[in-house]
């Protein structure tokens, strides 16, 4: 279980740009939960993230993640218990190594072995088979090589290669075109489940928001303004989402991308 309770967070405060990014916000994820959460561009979602993963501490509030208290944790420790995939498939991997290469190093980092034996390269091999991607059959090519939604189901593996407690996407799907896009959402569900991790995915689809996952977690100006509960409030609509969001902030969803789904 994932806690999150009343973290703030401003960016730069002591000057004219100071920017409030998290504003007191909580949050529960339940063991196997698959939250989903959207927002108009600037709502903190991403920061929310890298709050989690540990990229700066938090001004107040604490984060806790399996009873063990990781506010003042590194976030190279916590990386160990939390996989966190971006937008740009880049990010995760490193282009010039080769795909085992990539997944040794995400075994190492998260403290699975030290080095790799052939064991772990046959271990790796299956798991790439399994993404059904032609990946195990190129396990020694440059990831630079790779097309986006390859690099992209690659770094879901990379992600997830130690089960972790929790799976932070961040638009992950977002940069690939709509095939790849459904591609690696498809793998996503499946390791998510299959693995049972408590999943928390930012999306600035709205449709997405409302297919995938058990709950749906709406944020503005830093603070969540709705949580809706799939298994109580059924066949939820992106117009219940619209009129939600004026009825509370009193003001229209200002994100173009967000209400079209682009
Ligand atoms: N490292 C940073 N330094 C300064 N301001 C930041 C930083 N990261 C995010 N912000 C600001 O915090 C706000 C929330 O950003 P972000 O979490 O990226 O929004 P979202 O992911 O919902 O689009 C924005 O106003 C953004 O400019
Ligand atoms: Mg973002």
């Amino acid at each position: 279980m994932l806690r999150i309770e009343r973290i703030s967070k401003t960016f730069d405060p002591n000057s004219v740009n100071a920017k409030k990014a998290l504003d007191d916000l909580s949050l529960i994820a339940e063991d196997g939960d698959f939250i989903t959460i959207i927002g108009a561009n600037g709502a903190g979602k991403s920061t929310l993230f890298n709050a989690i993963g540990g990229s700066f501490f938090v001004d107040s509030g604490r984060i806790v993640l399996e009873d063990q208290d990781i506010t003042y944790v590194k976030s190279n420790l916590r990386a160990k218990k939390i996989g966190h995939l971006f937008q740009d498939p880049m990010a995760s991997t490193a282009p010039d190594m080769s795909i085992i290469e990539n997944l040794a190093l995400a075994g190492m980092n998260k403290g699975m072995f030290s080095r790799i034996t052939a064991n772990d390269r046959d271990y790796f091999r299956e798991k790439l088979k399994e993404l059904d991607m032609d990946l195990d059959k190129r396990m020694d090519t440059p990831v630079r090589l790779l097309s986006g939604g390859q690099r992209q189901a690659l770094g879901l593996l990379m992600a997830t290669v130690n089960k972790p407690q929790l799976l932070l996407l961040d638009e992950h799907t977002a940069a690939l075109d709509p095939g790849s896009a459904e591609k690696v959402m498809e793998l996503t569900c499946r390791i998510v489940e299959d693995n049972g991790i408590t999943c928390l995915m930012i999306t600035h689809d709205m449709n997405k928001a409302i297919e995938y996952g058990n709950k749906i977690v709406m944020m503005d100006q830093g603070r969540i303004i709705q949580t809706i509960d799939k298994s109580t409030q059924k066949n939820i609509t992106v117009e219940d989402l619209i009129l939600s969001f004026r009825n509370r902030q009193g003001k229209d969803l200002d994100n173009d991308r967000m209400l079209l789904g682009i």
